[in-house]
């Protein structure tokens, strides 16, 4: 076990120092922010400091809840990246075309044509940032499709655009949309200029654009090649690992249920309303959802009710993101809370009332920073407030700072909570010792991580934004949370005493270190494009492609799992739990794994960044891996605190089926074809093209967003089913009237 330890802490130790280097690199190479931008006569188009306003006027509206920047945020609305370069691009031909020519550049010749894009490639390409002056300098025809631009996107924001889902008033204060057109220049600037001394722009040429020479680099197809080798390679490697393991004994299982005849504690029953919780939410997310899928078929309305005055596309977005991520941890929170004590067989002074405290302080935040995000959507907050109280405009941590700081406060209060009543365990150094060490630092990671969203402040650049960002989400995601997946599974294994303890110790160490060797530096995969330099993309395509590896064999714990779940007449009670956790492996294979790595290799996220192939993954991977642990934690937690009740399989059972089905046609039948159809087009035309409505609005597209609805409804009745038998647990009418009574099943005792 020392030695597994230590692996553990060398991987963990080396990979941060990895990542931060990364960190520091990017920060040393991120695109400069120009103070002024002047032409080459000296006129000032943009003054100081307005690409940064244009930042915080951009964030304030919602950000990447609405179009995306560089490829990161939502998919209705144009990116704004990819969208004014193409725009510009086309101006500044047209201006060409009728000052040499006197005629349309449509209408030249292929050579003319030919030549004049020649020279816009090369004078979008070289670089004329003037560091000295901290001033950008750019040719009369650049600036001069700047101002159109301004009125254009003015126009957008003013007006409104049915086909973007951008309702009318959404930007009105005519500074403010002068500024995000500034910044919007800005980030299409950084795209298509090469690095000083280099032939590559700041994004690595991102997006792909012929009209100014953007095309995939050569390290993003070596880097390609280099990746799906070595996964190859991990796998074959780890096929032959497990072929060389014993078969494990299994150890005997207890004739009896174990848990049965253990005791409520006062704070164990204090959890049941954060499932409740857990509940509401989720259906709320199901409704923000509904509507957000509908703006895309019908921008400004819901079957006919105009409410895009009310709740905007970017507004609903938000919620149903941030809600997802709520619930989830809610319910991760609360079987957390109600595992502690029982693990510590002591119940701390004063439990009770913490949890009910960390429980407030969770739906002040829940309920606070919606409002906040609402207000702030609608302009209503004056000066500074948007920051502080509003919007974020970063995608999965878009609380306003106030609230982000405060979710901080109160996942650190559930640590102390967690740690005091574990901590009497911890101190007998029996042989639950290691896993319940793994459970503790993975509780201390997933707490502490929240953290980086502070390092996304006021003037961060937008590529050190989007490094902090990824600290949260994907440290999150494909590092502590799959350790701590891990871990509680197994520790709920052990104590229905299907496992020992310490196999479980050794095997979730082993797993963790496996997990966060790859996950750790696989953070760069998310920051390919993002004006970071070449290594980012080399550390982040190898590093996460060896995360998919332990995920292709996650079938072997699913099948042990439910090899042990059949072993005695008692188990049957376990059955639905456990058949949440085989899907939580089912997903981590599927959405994580395959639809995680087909947009992983940097020439493929070169084209499909931010297209319908983002939410593919999106949906298979953070509902079907953590939203469906978190629903197997609910019901492993309501089902350990009345063992002797028999449930009522029909109801749990076809949420069960529904839930899984419904997000395999909503995928397969809706997103994913969509996403593929993007794909050809953004490699055929461009990215602009991919993402336009042109391009999105064809029949055939249209025809494939309404087939979200069959998905979309099974999905939507099971979750509604859910609530239903949660609600039942409570209110009784979940349970057999007449307990069908497994032989060796005896009522709880109450001691
Ligand atoms: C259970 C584990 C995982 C979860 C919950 C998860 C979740 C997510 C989420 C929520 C996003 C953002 C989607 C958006 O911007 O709308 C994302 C993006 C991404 N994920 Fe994962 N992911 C997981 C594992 C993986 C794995 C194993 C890989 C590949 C090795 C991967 C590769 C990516 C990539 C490349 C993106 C960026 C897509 C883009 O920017 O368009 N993910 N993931
Ligand atoms: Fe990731």
């Amino acid at each position: 076990m020392k030695r597994l330890w230590l692996a553990f802490i060398v991987v963990v130790a080396a990979s941060f120092a990895v990542l931060g280097w990364a960190g520091v690199r990017m920060y040393q190479q991120a695109p400069p922010v120009p103070d002024t931008v002047v032409t080459t006569e000296g006129r000032t188009i943009i003054a100081s400091g307005e690409v940064a306003a244009g930042q915080d006027g951009w964030r304030s509206m919602g950000g990447m809840e609405m179009g995306s920047i560089w490829g990161h945020g939502s998919y209705v609305a144009p990116d704004w990246t990819a969208d004014y370069l193409h725009r510009e691009a086309e101006d500044v031909l047209e201006q060409w075309s009728r000052a040499r020519y006197g005629t349309r550049y449509a209408q030249l010749d292929a050579p003319l044509r030919a030549a004049l894009r020649q020279e816009l490639e090369d004078s979008f390409r070289a670089n004329t940032y003037d560091a000295s002056r901290r001033a950008l300098i750019v040719s009369p025809e650049r600036a001069a499709a700047f101002e159109r631009n301004v009125q254009y996107y003015s126009d957008v924001f003013s007006k409104g655009r049915k086909e973007f889902a951008i309702p009318a008033g959404a930007l009105t204060d005519p500074t403010r949309q002068r500024a995000v057109t500034a910044f919007f220049f800005w980030s299409a600037w950084a795209a298509a200029a090469n690095r000083p001394g280099d032939h590559v722009s700041y994004t690595s040429n991102w997006p792909h654009e012929p009209l100014v020479g953007n095309r995939p680099t050569g390290e993003a197809v070596v880097w390609t090649g280099v990746s799906i080798i070595l996964l190859l390679g991990g796998v074959g490697f780890m096929g032959f690992w497990h072929a060389k393991q014993e078969p494990e004994e299994l150890t005997p299982a207890p004739a009896s249920d174990p848990l049965l005849g253990s005791m409520n504690t006062p704070s164990q029953l204090a959890v049941v309303k954060y499932f409740w919780t857990v509940m509401a939410l989720a259906v709320l997310q199901i409704v923000m959802g509904v509507i957000t899928a509908h703006y895309g078929v019908e921008g400004n309305a819901f079957f006919g009710i105009p409410i895009d005055q009310i709740l905007p596309y970017t507004v609903t977005r938000t919620w149903h993101t941030q809600l997802g991520i709520f619930w989830i941890a809610t319910a991760w929170l609360a079987a957390g809370l109600y595992i502690a004590p029982a693990v510590g067989g002591v119940e701390p002074k004063g439990q009770r009332l913490g949890v009910n405290v960390l429980f407030v302080a969770l739906v002040v935040v829940v309920l606070g920073s919606m409002a906040g995000e609402w207000l702030s959507v609608k302009q209503m907050l004056p000066g500074e407030l948007w920051y502080w109280f509003g919007h974020s405009g970063y995608e999965y941590i878009d609380p306003g700072k106030i609230w982000q700081i405060a979710l901080l406060v109160g996942l650190f209060l559930w640590l102390f909570l967690m740690a005091r009543a574990i901590l009497p365990a911890l101190r007998r150094r029996d042989e639950q010792r290691p896993i319940l060490t793994l459970f503790l630092v993975a509780s201390i990671a997933i707490a502490g991580f929240y953290g980086a969203a502070l390092g996304a402040g006021r003037h961060t650049s937008p590529t050190m934004a989007e490094y902090w960002r990824w600290w949260v989400v994907h440290l999150w995601v494909e590092g502590f949370f799959e350790v701590f997946a891990t871990v509680v599974i197994a520790f709920l294994f052990a104590r229905l005493g299907l496992i020992g303890l310490k196999s479980a110790g050794r095997a979730s160490t082993l797993s963790a270190t496996v997990f966060l060797g790859g996950g750790i530096i696989g953070t760069l995969h998310h920051l390919y494009f993002s004006g970071t330099p070449a290594a980012v993309m080399a550390l982040g395509s190898v590093f996460s492609a060896l995360e998919v590896v332990p995920l292709l064999f996650v079938g072997f714990d699913a099948w042990q799992n439910l090899k042990l779940s059949e072993q005695r007449p008692w188990l049957q009670q376990y059955k639905w739990p456990v058949y949440f956790f085989v899907a939580v492996a089912f997903w981590n294979l599927v959405g994580a794994g395959l639809f995680g790595f087909m947009i992983n290799p940097p020439i493929a996220l070169y084209y499909m960044q931010g297209l319908n192939t983002t939410p593919v993954h999106g949906h298979a991977a953070l509902f079907g891996v953590y939203g469906t642990l978190g629903f197997g934690l609910m019901l492993f937690t309501l089902r350990a605190m009345n063992p002797a009740g028999v449930w009522r399989d029909s109801v749990i059972k076809f949420a069960f089926w529904s839930m899984n089905v419904g997000l395999m046609v909503m995928v397969g039948l809706s997103l994913l074809p969509i996403g593929l159809a993007q794909t050809w087009a953004s490699v055929e035309n461009g990215y602009w093209y991919a993402r336009s409505p042109e391009f999105i609005q064809l029949p055939v597209l249209q025809t494939f967003r309404w087939l979200r609805a069959p998905g979309d409804v099974l999905f939507t009745l099971a979750i509604l089913a859910l609530a239903v038998f949660v609600a039942g647990l409570t209110l009784g009418f979940s349970y057999e009237k007449e307990p069908k009574q497994a032989p060796e099943l005896e009522p709880a005792r109450v001691r």
